[in-house]
C-alpha cells in the first residue's frame, strides 16, 4: 500500500518535465526488463505537453522500447477527431510522431461525430470496453503501471471536477458534461478507475497550482477537491516547480 506521497520538486517548469522524462524512461525500461510491457496513463494539459516534447527530445529516450509500451488516456476532450482541443492530438504531435509507438497500442477516447457520434456515455461505454479487452478491470489490484495526473486550479484532475456528478459515477469510465473547463463535454476515467495504478504521478507548474496541490496533499473529500481522491497503490510521487509547492509546509 502506498506509503504516502513523495514531492518532487524542481525549480521550474523545464526542469520539472525532465525529471519526469529521465523517471519515465527508466521505469518504463525497468518493467519491460521485467518481460512485462508497461500501461502508462496520459494526461492532458500544458505541462503534459512540455513533459512529452521533453520525453520526445531526450538523448535518454531509446533507453525505453516505444512499441511495447501500451498508453491509455485519463481523459479526452469529446470533440472532432481533428480539433486542435484534443488530448490524444496533442500528444500525438507532441510524442507519438517523434518516438517509434506501435499504433495498435495507442489507445485514444473515442472522438465526437465517430463511431459514437454526439453520444458522450455510449463513447465512454466504448472506451471501457475497450480497456476491458486489455486490462484486468475486473479483478482487484493495479490495471495500470503508471498514470499521470495534471490539477487544476479549482483541484479537479483528468476531467472530475469539484462538485460534479461524474465524481459519483460507479462505471470506470464516464461521459461529463458541463465540465467548468472547456470544452464542455468530456470523457473521464472515474476516481474508481483512477486508482488502479501502482503509481500515480502528478505534475503540476506555476503559482495557480499551489492551494490546489495544497488541499489535495492534506484533504480527504473528493467532491470539494477532486485531486485529494486519485493515490497509487504501490506510490504516488507529485512532480512540482517550486512555485506549485509554494502553499505545502516547509520540511523542517
Ligand atoms: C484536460 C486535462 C486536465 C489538465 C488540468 C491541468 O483534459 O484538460 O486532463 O485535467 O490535466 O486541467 O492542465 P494544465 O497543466 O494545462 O494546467
Amino acid at each position: 500500500m502506498d506509503a504516502g506521497p513523495v514531492v518532487r520538486r524542481s525549480v521550474g517548469a523545464q526542469e520539472l518535465a525532465e525529471r519526469v522524462t529521465a523517471t519515465l524512461v527508466s521505469a518504463l525500461s525497468s518493467i519491460q526488463d521485467d518481460g512485462r510491457i508497461p500501461s502508462l496513463v496520459l494526461t492532458g494539459g500544458s505541462i503534459a505537453r512540455l513533459i512529452h516534447t521533453s520525453v520526445a527530445t531526450s538523448p535518454d529516450r531509446d533507453l525505453a522500447d516505444w512499441s511495447r509500451v501500451d498508453f491509455w488516456f485519463g481523459d479526452e476532450r469529446f470533440v472532432a477527431a481533428d480539433s486542435r482541443d484534443r488530448n490524444a492530438g496533442q500528444t500525438q504531435a507532441d510524442l507519438f510522431d517523434h518516438v517509434p509507438v506501435d499504433p495498435a497500442r495507442v489507445h485514444p477516447m473515442p472522438a465526437f461525430g465517430e463511431e459514437y457520434g454526439a453520444d458522450v456515455d455510449a463513447a465512454a461505454r466504448g472506451y471501457l470496453d475497450e480497456l476491458r479487452g486489455e486490462l484486468p478491470l475486473d479483478h482487484d489490484g493495479p490495471v495500470f503501471d503508471i498514470l499521470m495526473l495534471g490539477i487544476g486550479p479549482d483541484g479537479h484532475c483528468a476531467s472530475l471536477f469539484p462538485g460534479h456528478p461524474a465524481l459519483d459515477a460507479s462505471d470506470f469510465v464516464v461521459g461529463v458534461r458541463s465540465s467548468p473547463k472547456p470544452p464542455p463535454t468530456r470523457i473521464s476515467m472515474s476516481m474508481a478507475l483512477l486508482n488502479r495504478a501502482r503509481e500515480v504521478w502528478w505534475v503540476a507548474s506555476g503559482a495557480e497550482k499551489a492551494q490546489a496541490v495544497a488541499d489535495a496533499l492534506t484533504g480527504d473529500d473528493v467532491h470539494q477537491v477532486p485531486a485529494s481522491g486519485p493515490k497509487g497503490l504501490d506510490r504516488t510521487i507529485w512532480y512540482l516547480d517550486d512555485a506549485a509547492a509554494s502553499r505545502l509546509p516547509v520540511d523542517p
